[in-house]
């Protein structure tokens, strides 16, 4: 783990200090937006000592490093980018699962490897800093960035995320490998209401202690060396100008030593959208003592830092802390010895970096549904593929890979270096000689080709189909939040259509998010969900259903059965009448922790020690080939003086047993599992009874139970 604040650090950072002006420090404190600017502003800003840039590659990148380097104290600047899930703003990087997708493996080593070769493709390209990852939870899934979340639950969250920071910084971040990490965005981002993207959030402290901190404290934990702040607001400040937030609860409570970014603009926002600040002056001077220390694209933080100290309505010392945090994480990073040419440009896209991405594509497959189409049986001698998602890998992609693998691709060796779900079906089928047929019939996008009557006919004949349904990057991201979550355009027509062909009908869920198709799902043979799988999802959805994999997969999330159900999430607080709507049931269509396997597994013999905190269980695989098993652990406070969730995850394990094998599973738990904060803040555990519940998902019907009092 890196640390930002070792007494070495501290001290060269403050003899640089000592040496800037007043225009120096607040010029490092700027993060300029290269593609808003000229080419001689931008260089205009490297020698004022602007702190960073964002979204520069390559030689771009080393010019303006150069220029700052020839400047009076010649510190480098850091360059961030978002490499979401993988350097996908680089034509020949390679493409993970979405956060969501990679999130359900379950598997914090597949998140660990994510972040390893992400950010040695990111430094490769001479950057230095990825804004990732995202740590706001997949609550209202109407919100356009679901895709970008670890899922629903805060344990879940936090354990992907310190990982994922652990594989971007790795032990010696100035190996030039490694790059440093961004946990975004602090906080509640993700709770926007009725999920419309960066509208305000209805905040208390107490929940965002409760509920969005965990993640974030789990980032510090792991040493992340920036954040990032959100765009809402809580109890009427918004977070760009919350102290406590970035202060109190962040600094102090959280022991954060790294430096805070702020999102886009965030300091003009407090002028333009959210009004509490009249003019950019005023904004600025809030931004700075809340503790913001670099300001995204705001460049006009520049002169009106200057202003305030000028005239004294700001004190220097504000500036001091700010920039003493941005100038101890690039000496610990060791920019100022290797500005730049860190990493290994040859990696970009190579062939062990292609490898992990097929790793997480494949613990990323998740069967929701299966009446026993699947695997495949040897018998079936031809497939109809249809759906546009089958074989349309901007789709499979999802966000942030705009320029990732263009059609074609001079850069890239080979030329198309990933599968699409048609490609992977293809591969698997050719060497038994199945054939395949495909008909796009429609896409989620009303669009001139589409043609359900040639999807029909190209499925007439087929023993077998395969539809992918789902969503394109057009209803999805920031700005692109929808309201209505069913399959869109005809999407539900085409499987009724096919579906009416009397043959087992295997749909396949290419999204972003959960969509609402319940119908779909329950009438389908089997149904899974691989949601953006990345450069492999395609082949990895492939081999499930041709059973070269056995997908071990659980949701991350849940699926609303419609959309105005959302939101819907397992661990919700306890109500009566029921909590549900008189026209649906009260359940999700699949919910958290749900995932299926080709065998079976029995949980048994589940044992508590009240004094130890250790939780065992006998896990056995009870099927007749080895499989993957993620077991969880929820915990329910029977009677405590607030309210709190029906369920909560505390811990996961996943294993893989040999057909028929048994073990014993063993969970060290720790008294703060069985915590809660009091109105006060205070966080306690309350003596009494609580409920531990073990099993294969969140659902009731799969946990075995034990009570444990504690004192
Ligand atoms: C705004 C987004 O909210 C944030 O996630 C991203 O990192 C920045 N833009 C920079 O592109």
């Amino acid at each position: 783990m890196v640390s930002w604040n070792t007494p070495a650090v501290n001290a060269r950072a403050n003899e640089i200090l000592s040496k800037m002006t007043l225009a120096e420090k607040a010029a490092q404190m700027v993060q300029v937006p290269f593609a808003y600017v000229t080419r001689e502003e931008a260089l205009m800003w490297a020698k004022r000592g602007a702190g960073s840039f964002l979204h520069v590659l390559g030689n771009d990148a080393r010019e303006i490093q150069a220029a700052a380097m020839g400047t009076r104290l010649g510190i480098p600047v850091l360059f961030g980018i978002d490499a979401i899930h993988g350097h996908g703003l680089n034509q020949q990087a390679v493409i993970f699962p979405s956060q969501l997708a990679a999130a359900c493996s379950w598997n914090p080593e597949i998140a660990e490897e994510m972040g390893r070769v992400t950010a040695r493709e990111v430094a490769a390209d001479g950057l230095h800093w990825t804004f990732s990852p995202v740590l706001c939870l997949g609550r209202d899934t109407r919100w356009g960035r679901i895709d970008e979340t670890f899922g629903e639950d805060p344990y879940l969250a936090g354990e992907l995320g310190a990982a994922i920071v652990r594989g971007y910084q790795g032990d010696d971040i100035s190996d030039g490998e490694h790059i440093l990490a961004c946990a975004k965005h602090y906080i509640g981002y993700g709770d926007a209401v009725g999920g419309r993207d960066s509208v305000d959030t209805e905040m208390t402290f107490r929940k965002l202690k409760e509920t969005f901190l965990p993640p974030f404290a789990r980032a510090v934990e792991a040493g992340v060396a920036t954040i990032m702040t959100a765009y809402g607001s809580i109890d009427g400040t918004p977070f760009t100008a919350s102290e406590r937030a970035m202060r109190t609860i962040l600094r102090d409570e959280l022991g954060f030593a790294g430096f805070v970014v702020t999102d886009w603009d965030n300091v003009a926002s407090l002028v333009n959208n959210q009004h509490v600040a009249a003019d950019i002056d005023e904004a600025s001077l809030l931004a700075a003592r809340a503790g913001n220390d670099m300001m995204m694209t705001t460049t006009a933080f520049y002169e009106s830092a200057i202003r305030l100290v000028e005239s004294g309505k700001l004190d220097e010392s504000v500036l001091d802390e700010a920039v003493r945090n941005i100038l101890r994480v690039k000496i610990a990073m060791g920019l100022l010895e290797r500005p730049q040419d860190r990493g290994t440009p040859a990696c970009l896209g190579c062939a062990e970096h292609r490898e992990s991405a097929l790793a997480a594509a494949r613990e990323s497959v998740t069967l929701l549904k299966n009446d026993g189409a699947l695997p495949l049986d040897p018998s079936i001698r031809s497939i109809a593929v249809i759906g546009a998602n089958a074989d349309d890998i901007r789709a499979q992609y999802g966000d942030w890979t705009y320029f990732t693998h263009p059609h074609p691709s001079p850069k890239t060796t080979p030329a198309r270096p990933y599968v699409t779900l048609l490609e992977g079906v293809q591969m698997l089928a050719e060497p038994h000689g199945i054939a395949v047929t495909y008909a796009r019939g429609c896409g989620p996008l009303p669009n001139e080709a589409d043609d359900l009557d040639a999807a029909v006919a190209a499925a007439q004949d087929a023993d077998f189909i395969v539809l992918a349904v789902g969503d394109v990057i057009e209803q999805s991201g920031e700005f692109r939040d929808r309201a209505d979550l069913s399959l869109s355009n005809r999407q539900e027509e085409l499987f009724f259509r096919l579906r009416a062909l009397g043959k087992p009908v295997v749909t396949v869920l290419i999204a972003t998010k959960p969509l609402c198709m319940t119908k779909v799902a329950e009438e389908s043979a089997a149904f899974i969900a691989a949601f953006n799988g990345g450069m492999y999802g395609g082949q990895a959805v492939a081999e499930a259903i041709f059973g070269a994999l056995n997908p071990s997969g659980k949701l991350p999330i849940s699926f609303p059965r419609h959309s105005g159900q959302i939101p819907v999430y397992y661990n919700s607080m306890p109500g009566w009448h029921g909590g549900k709507y008189v026209d649906l049931p009260d359940t999700p269509l699949f919910v958290f922790g749900e995932g299926l396997s080709y065998t079976s597994f029995a949980y048994e013999n589940v044992h508590v020690d009240a004094q130890t905190l250790q939780l065992s269980v006998r896990l056995t695989n009870t099927g007749a080939r080895a499989g993957s098993e993620t077991a969880q652990v929820y915990v329910r406070d029977l009677v405590s003086s607030v309210i709190t969730p029906v369920k909560r995850l505390i811990a996961f394990q996943k294993v893989t047993l040999e057909a028929g094998e048994s073990r014993e599973l063993v969970f060290q738990l720790k008294r703060d599992d069985f915590s809660l904060l009091l109105p006060d803040e205070l966080r306690v555990v309350e003596p009494g009874e609580f409920t531990l519940f073990v099993g294969g998902s969140s659902k009731d019907g799969d946990l075995l139970r034990q009570n444990i009092n504690l004192s």
